[in-house]
């Protein structure tokens, strides 16, 4: 459902942040992409949706991601983004939710529908009608999720979902996370996060796969972890 292929990637000519990345993530499979800061996360999540173009070839399902493609892309894709304040960009939360689905077709009693089950299983509803310029980088964070999640995509990208979350939301996205049916990406610097939702794990450096496989695997590789600036998750350290 995700594939990158070769792919290679600079903002600046002659510096490359990405270096002959390939990966295949299956239908269904939940992977974790993970990576010190700086090593080329985001930059895949943009290449994936779209929004940067590389070297080599980038598939959603069966769609080459290509400037003639977005509209098909798009509309498969959800992208949770770093920066929840570039996501929301409707007054409230609620307007937000239905820009997506009612964008694609879906009835209006159904986005609705969508939206209050969303809403509760995050446990936003107090927020639906909350302007977005008013509730704190948390609340935003989880709006942000409540948006993609709302709009029911084949393939779910979540960039740092947990950050600036408390224990309470972090919990709920975790779960959220674990009950989607979906092929999902999570970026996190939350490790025992990704131990928590993903089978599978990608380690990223200076734009270069350094490792792939079960995340038990790698998570629990303290040496591996700390090569490349990363710690073990807590659940391995036995603290
Ligand atoms: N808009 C940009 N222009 C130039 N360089 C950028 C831009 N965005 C990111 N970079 C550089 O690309 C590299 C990878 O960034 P990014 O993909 O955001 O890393 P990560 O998400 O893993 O922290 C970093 O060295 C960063 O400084
Ligand atoms: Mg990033």
């Amino acid at each position: 459902m995700i594939e990158m292929k070769h792919v290679s990637f600079g903002y600046d000519t002659g510096k490359t942040v990405l270096d002959d990345v390939s990966f295949t993530i299956g239908e269904g499979e939940c992977v974790g992409l993970i990576g010190a800061n700086g090593a080329g996360k985001s930059t895949i999540m943009k290449l994936l949706a779209g929004i940067l173009f590389g070297e080599g070839e980038v598939l959603i399902g069966s769609t080459p991601v290509k400037k003639d493609t977005l509209y098909e892309v798009r509309r498969k894709l959800g992208y949770v983004l770093q920066n929840s304040d570039h996501q929301m960009f409707m007054p409230t939360v609620y307007e937000d939710m239905i820009f997506a689905p009612r964008n694609y077709g879906i009835s209006k009693e159904e986005t609705e529908k969508r939206i209050d089950a969303v809403l509760e299983k995050l446990d936003l509803t107090e927020l639906k009608h909350s302007r977005n310029h008013k509730i704190s980088g948390g609340e935003k964070r989880m709006a942000a999720i409540a948006v993609i999640l709302a709009m029911e995509p084949e393939v779910i990208l979540m960039d740092e979902p947990t950050a600036s979350l408390d224990p309470y939301n972090r919990r709920i996205v975790i779960n959220a996370v674990n009950s989607l049916p979906q092929t999902r990406l999570i970026t996190s610097h939350d490790l025992d996060m990704i131990l928590d939702t993903c089978s599978r794990v990608i380690l990223l450096d200076k734009g270069k796969i350094i490792a792939e496989g079960r995340a038990e695997d790698i998570l629990s590789d303290r040496q591996l972890l700390e090569a490349h600036r990363m710690e073990l998750p807590l659940s391995y350290t036995g603290r």
